[in-house]
C-alpha cells in the first residue's frame, strides 16, 4: 500500500515491534501500514467520530489486517489500551494534540514514544512535550502539495529548551536541510510583510520584529 509522504515519513520512524496506537486515526491508513509493513505486530487505529472510523473498519477488511489493526472509538486517550507504548498524533492542531493530552495526563504512564505532525503550532508542542518531559529525538520537515509540515518524535526523557530551540526544533537545529530553510524562507517574507501592517503602538509587533531576528539569524548561519 502506498501512504502519502506525511505519513511514510511517520511510519517510517515509529520504532520496530514497538504498539502503536494512531489518535485521530481517520482512514486507518497509518496504522494499518504498519502492520502489513511487518514494521509493527500490532496496533490501534482511534478516532472520536464513527464515520472515519467506519472508513478505518472498511480498509482494515480491505488490507485483511483484522487480527492486528484494532480500530476504537474514543474522544483522544480516553479509551486507551494498556499495552499501547507509541502514540501518534498527525493532521490536527497543536491546540487539539495538547488538549487531548492534558485530558487524560494518566494515561501516558506506559507511553515511551510520541509521533506528532501537528499541523500548526510546533512551538506549542515542543514547549508542551518538555514540561511532561518528553525530550525531542528527532525532527523532520516534509513538504507536500505545496505545505510544509513538521514531524516531531519524542521519548521519555528531561529535556529544557531555549525559545529558538522551541522556534526551529532543537533536532532541526543540529539537521539544517533544505526544506527547512526553505520553509523558515517563506516564512520571514509572511512575516516582514505582515510586521510593516502592524501598527507601532501594538504589542504584537515587538513579538514579530524578535521572531522575525531570530529567523534571519538561523538563515544566515545557513549562508555563512
Ligand atoms: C484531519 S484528520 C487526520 C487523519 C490522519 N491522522 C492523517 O494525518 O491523515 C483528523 C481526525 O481526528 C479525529 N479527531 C479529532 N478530535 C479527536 C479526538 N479528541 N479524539 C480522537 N480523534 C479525534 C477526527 O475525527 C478526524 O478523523
Amino acid at each position: 500500500m502506498i501512504l502519502s509522504l506525511r505519513l511514510q515519513n511517520i511510519a517510517d520512524i515509529v520504532s520496530s515491534d514497538s504498539i502503536v496506537a494512531d489518535i485521530g486515526s481517520d482512514h486507518g491508513l497509518l496504522p494499518i501500514s504498519l502492520v502489513v509493513n511487518k514494521r509493527t505486530k500490532k496496533t490501534y487505529a482511534i478516532d472520536i467520530a464513527i464515520k472515519p472510523l467506519n472508513q478505518a473498519k472498511d480498509n482494515i477488511m480491505k488490507y485483511d489486517v483484522g487480527n492486528s489493526v484494532y480500530p476504537i472509538l474514543s474522544d483522544g486517550l480516553e479509551n486507551l489500551p494498556d499495552d499501547v507504548n507509541t502514540l501518534v498524533f498527525s493532521g490536527m492542531g497543536s491546540k487539539t494534540i495538547i488538549n487531548i493530552i492534558s485530558k487524560d495526563i494518566s494515561k501516558l504512564k506506559n507511553i515511551s514514544e510520541i509521533i506528532m505532525e501537528p499541523n500548526i503550532g510546533s512551538y506549542d508542542i515542543r514547549e508542551f512535550m518538555s514540561s511532561l518531559n518528553y525530550s525531542i529525538v528527532f525532527e523532520k520537515t516534509i513538504l507536500e502539495n505545496d505545505v510544509y509540515y513538521d514531524i516531531i518524535k519524542c521519548s521519555l526523557g528531561k529535556q529544557e529548551l531555549t525559545t529558538r530551540e522551541k522556534l526551529f526544533g532543537p533536532y532541526n537545529l543540529k539537521h539544517i536541510d533544505i526544506n527547512f530553510i526553505n520553509k523558515w524562507t517563506l516564512i520571514r517574507k509572511k512575516m516582514v510583510s505582515l510586521v510593516r501592517k502592524i501598527p507601532e503602538s501594538s504589542p504584537q509587533k515587538n513579538k514579530f520584529i524578535e521572531e522575525l531576528s531570530l529567523i534571519d539569524e538561523i538563515l544566515k548561519t545557513t549562508i555563512d
